[in-house]
């Protein structure tokens, strides 16, 4: 299997490290020539400073694209339309047009595309989402994410709704496993040029709700959720992995195995494209994940509540 990456930033090079452990990494392409051909010696794989010539010169079957968000639509239709599959760093697309485009382009060239919504690969969700299914502590009823940190101000392209608050949009739709129907949200901007703070409530089926607070303002690194089922509450925090369950008159503390959630993505993506493994996150769903941040930054534009039908 031969994979390549575009795009070798601050994300980026998780990527690189992993790729390159697990034997795959075949090219590094970056439009910063000096980071291409650094990593390129790194990793001892070829590097090119533009997608057009990776495409042209390099054989391989899969590529990970981990540039801005508003390069994502341009990078990934050439590499599905060069017939190769492809993982997209979230959002997948800045707009949901664009995602759709995609989604039609991968169908029409046999490729498999999916998203970098990471959470689902972190431990501390997944124990969540198996309570979800076993009913261990009843229905799950609400969900409320926390996602803050000084942000630094070089991000221009997105404000924290499409780079941010979507992984806690994934994470809320996957564990009450369909799409919500409204969107309310306020969101404002201090630092940025776009929003650099936003609350988002989304409502599910049978008033269920998740809240959503995303910042770029707060200034420590605050990743945490709460899920609140009937019958007790699971409190984690994506960081350290770690959950803590209360019930009525107990609280109990699992041990959960720390496992890096980039590896089992990437693992889950390249053997889904083997048909080895059902691919997790889903294209239509990260499409999804891009028409709810659309209608949040909507619905703090107009103030009012944004009513969805999504599939
Ligand atoms: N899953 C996560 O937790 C997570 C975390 C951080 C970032 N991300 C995502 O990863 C992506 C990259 O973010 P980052 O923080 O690494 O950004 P970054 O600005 O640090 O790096 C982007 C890299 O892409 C290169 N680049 C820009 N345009 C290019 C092009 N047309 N062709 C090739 N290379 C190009 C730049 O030179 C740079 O090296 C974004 O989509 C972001 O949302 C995901």
């Amino acid at each position: 299997m031969r994979t390549v990456l575009v795009g070798i930033g601050g994300w980026g090079k998780n990527h690189a490290r992993i790729l390159s452990k697990l034997g795959v990494l075949t090219a590094i392409c970056d439009t910063d020539s000096k980071k291409a051909k650094d990593f390129g010696k790194k990793y001892s794989v070829n590097h090119y400073e533009s997608v057009d010539k990776l495409l042209n010169l390099e054989e391989f079957d899969s590529a990970f694209v981990c540039t801005p968000t508003l390069t994502h639509f341009e990078i990934a239709s050439k590499i599905i339309l060069s017939k190769k599959n492809v993982f997209i760093e979230k959002p997948m697309t800045y707009r949901t047009d664009e995602g759709e485009k995609l989604l039609e382009l991968s169908r029409k060239n046999n490729v498999v595309l999916s998203c970098g919504y990471i959470e689902r690969f972190n431990p501390a969700v997944k124990f969540v989402k198996e309570c979800v299914t076993s009913k261990k502590f009843g229905d799950l009823i609400m969900l409320e994410f926390h996602r803050e940190n000084r942000m630094p101000l070089h991000i221009k392209d997105a404000g924290v709704i499409h780079d941010t608050s979507v992984h806690d949009i994934d994470t809320a739709m996957w564990l009450f496993d369909s799409p919500p129907n409204v969107v309310f949200a306020r969101a404002g901007k201090i630092n940025h040029e776009h929003e650099d703070f936003a609350t988002i409530m989304l409502g599910f089926k049978n008033e269920k709700v998740a809240i959503i607070s995303s910042n770029w303002v707060t200034p420590t690194k605050v990743r945490n959720f709460n899920a609140v089922f009937t019958d007790g509450i699971i409190s984690g925090n994506f960081l350290t992995q770690e959950i803590k369950i209360e019930k009525k008159n107990e609280t109990e503390i699992p041990r959960i195995e720390n496992i890096e959630p980039l590896k089992l993505e990437i693992e889950n993506f390249l053997a889904s494209t083997e048909k080895k493994q059902e691919l997790v996150v889903k294209p239509e769903q990260s499409v999804n994940v891009t028409k709810i941040a659309e209608a949040a930054l909507l619905s703090s534009q107009k103030g009012t509540p944004i009513y969805l039908d999504l599939k």
